[in-house]
């Protein structure tokens, strides 16, 4: 029996075993019950006192020796095991946080799709018109001859023509009522719409803007009467400013495009600033509505005998600054980013009417 080699042998297969499981044979095949140095142990006891005494204390060394590197091994094996978890688990804790999306949804296009909303749950499909509008669609067609006084209340924006420019003069639209012209003469009657949009005056100061927003209601049908437009109105501002009690007053007043016509008014409070619909005794005026014209109807090719029905004209912005307590119409459209991050909405927030309008 060469000790030295034997000794040699398994201080080589440790140092060699590539992972735990290998070094554990190792182990066994050294110093396990049927192990190679536990063998040699097992022949003590044969020998006489002074052999066992001497080749017992020389197997005890090479046992400690193989015993200590065995551990030794198993430790360094199971380090390099956790540096290798490390490396593949590393973070990086000096990163800086993800910032929530810094863009915002403007109150106009939320106001939009609030009210898009509300109206497809009554019926309403969304039409839509140019921007850049012929006269004929945005006066004449609505009942507004070239002479008459409300082309000058509008203050309107013309597009430049060249004076041999051979195509009808244009406008930037001064409100979403054309819409109405080119939505029935495309699908006819009976027909609900509402129409969305930008719309431009020359006009400026706390309550104006030279751009701002309309939405456009529309709806043609055998009997529908004024009756229909009220409840249909009451039914909205109920929706959209979600309270229960919302109080409007319809005034007597007159569009071309309209007969009879009448302006509407919302009851509402401004308590040191805060504004309340549907108390106090302030009202402000929202939109203009009535029965559609024969003629409009007629200008669309809709036959004014068989078909009738109501129209409205709504300030978007208004209704917004009313709904969220914005108080200066100008500040909407100054892109400054701090009224946006003020009053603007979260982008994955849609408003339908299930799930709440304004979250
Ligand atoms: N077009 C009108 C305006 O901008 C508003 C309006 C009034 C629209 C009555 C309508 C209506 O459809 O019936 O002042």
């Amino acid at each position: 029996m060469d000790l030295t080699e034997l000794r040699g042998k398994f201080i080589a297969a440790v140092a060699g075993a590539p992972d735990e499981a290998a070094l554990e044979e190792v182990r066994l095949s050294a110093l396990g019950k049927k192990g190679e140095i536990s063998a040699l142990m097992a022949t003590l006891g044969k020998m006489d006192p002074d052999a066992r005494k001497a080749a017992g204390a020389a197997l005890n060394v090479v046992k400690d020796e193989i015993d200590a590197a065995l551990r030794a091994k198993k430790a360094g094996l199971a380090d390099a095991a956790l540096n290798e978890r490390l490396k593949s688990e590393w973070l990086d804790v000096t990163l800086p946080g993800r910032p929530r999306p810094r863009g915002t949804i403007h109150p106009v296009s939320q106001v939009m799709e609030e009210l898009t909303a509300i109206f497809a749950d009554m019926g309403f499909s969304v039409a839509e018109g140019p921007q850049v509008e012929s006269d004929w669609y945005n006066f004449d067609a609505l009942n507004i001859p070239p002479e008459h006084p409300a082309r000058q209340e509008h203050d309107t924006f013309f597009m430049h023509r060249d004076a041999e420019d051979p195509r009808p003069p244009h406008v930037l639209r001064t409100h979403t009522s054309p819409v109405q012209i080119r939505a029935m003469t495309e699908q006819g009657a009976p027909i609900r719409v509402i129409a969305p949009g930008r719309v431009y005056r020359m006009d400026m100061d706390q309550t104006h803007t030279p751009m701002f927003h309309q939405v456009e209601g529309l709806a043609i049908d055998r009997d529908i009467s004024m009756a229909n437009l009220k409840w249909t109105l009451e039914e909205f501002c109920r929706a959209f400013f979600e309270v229960d009690k919302v109080e409007l007053r319809f005034r007597a007043s007159h569009f071309p495009f309209t007969e009879p016509s009448a302006e509407v008014d919302i009851r509402y409070s401004n308590v040191g600033g805060q504004l309340r619909i549907g108390e106090g005794d302030k009202w402000m005026e929202i939109l203009g509505s009535g029965m559609v014209h024969p003629k409009v109807l007629a200008a669309a090719g809709v036959d004014p005998n068989e078909w009738q029905g109501f129209a409205f004209g709504m300030g978007i912005d208004r209704i917004a600054m009313l709904k969220y307590g914005i108080p200066d119409l100008r500040a909407f459209f100054e892109g400054d980013l701090r009224w946006l991050r003020h009053y603007g909405f979260a982008a994955l927030d849609m408003p339908d009417l299930p799930g709440g309008l304004s979250r």
